[in-house]
């Protein structure tokens, strides 16, 4: 059975931590066979499989019907899930309510929420208690866009960077298993990877993490139009992907597709009578 201290030993040993994200079967499915640590069912699922302007517009059932999926495909892969925008800000017994529902329903083996306001930690501590791990996430939070005034990098000053410094701490104290940071300078990530016991998991935060996260459909270039500067494509499935569709339609058009190689044939002694 696969529990936190698995990730809290990973980083004892200085062993990098591997994730990625997975919104249905099939991702999760390769992303286990090739060795993946941890799956994640990211709510950026809103915006790279379900055609969401932004994360803001996911929502609970969104998380559980993918979640599902991915968890059927996982294996016995560290799976996280997403508590998605606004689902643990209303009140904290909605908050647990939902992080109850979502855990259950997905059967994961840990949450994550963004920020670190007091309400967030003051959740993070009850969820721990309650039995549920919690994976914290700092840096750029894409659930909070709208304030943060756009996608871009975190913590370049000394006053964000000692903001997000001491966030870090407090969601440590709080109970957080680990802490994905996205987005900020590969100093501070350092920094704040140091000075913590809990893993870090970085996406945009440089080689000093003790984990890497990356979205699958990233990773692959597929269906994706740009990349951020942090993401490095292992393949281009756009253009694999788009070679292999169009040759496709152009056999069928052409009728080289099916071939007799695909196709099926009837027992001859009845043909002769079939055509008369
Ligand atoms: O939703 C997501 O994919 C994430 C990762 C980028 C960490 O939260
Ligand atoms: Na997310």
């Amino acid at each position: 059975m696969l529990t936190v201290s698995h990730l809290q030993s990973m980083k004892d040993k200085g062993e990098k931590i591997t994730m990625l994200t997975a919104y249905d079967y099939p991702s999760a499915k390769l992303a286990e066979q090739a060795g993946i640590d941890m799956l994640l069912v990211g709510d950026s699922l809103g915006m790279v499989v379900l055609g969401y302007a932004s994360t803001v517009q996911v929502t609970i059932e969104d998380m559980i019907h993918h979640g599902k999926a991915v968890a059927r495909g996982a294996g016995d892969t560290f799976l996280v899930v997403d508590m998605p925008f606004m689902s643990y800000h209303v009140s904290l017994e909605n908050s647990l309510n939902n992080a109850k529902r979502i855990f259950q329903e997905t059967n994961a083996h840990a949450l994550k929420v963004e920020g670190a306001t007091a309400e967030t930690l003051r959740l993070i501590e009850r969820m721990t208690a309650a039995g549920i791990p919690v994976i914290a996430h700092l840096g750029l939070t894409p659930q909070s866009v709208n304030v943060l005034g756009g996608f871009r990098v975190q913590g370049k000053d000394r006053l964000t960077a000692q903001r997000i410094w001491e966030e870090a701490q407090a969601v440590e104290k709080s109970g957080a298993a680990a802490l994905v940071l996205e987005c900020i300078p590969k100093e501070l990530a350092e920094i704040i990877t140091d000075s913590l016991s809990i893993p870090t998991i970085g996406i945009g935060a440089g080689q000093a993490c003790d984990g890497q996260v990356l979205v699958y459909h990233d990773v692959l270039r597929y269906g994706v139009d740009r990349l951020p500067k942090f993401v490095k494509p292992y393949m281009d499935g756009n253009e694999d992907v788009t070679v292999s569709l169009k040759q496709y339609i152009e056999e069928v058009k052409s009728s080289r597709f099916p071939s007799d190689e695909h196709s099926f044939t009837m027992n001859h002694d009845f043909l002769p009578v079939m055509k008369r």
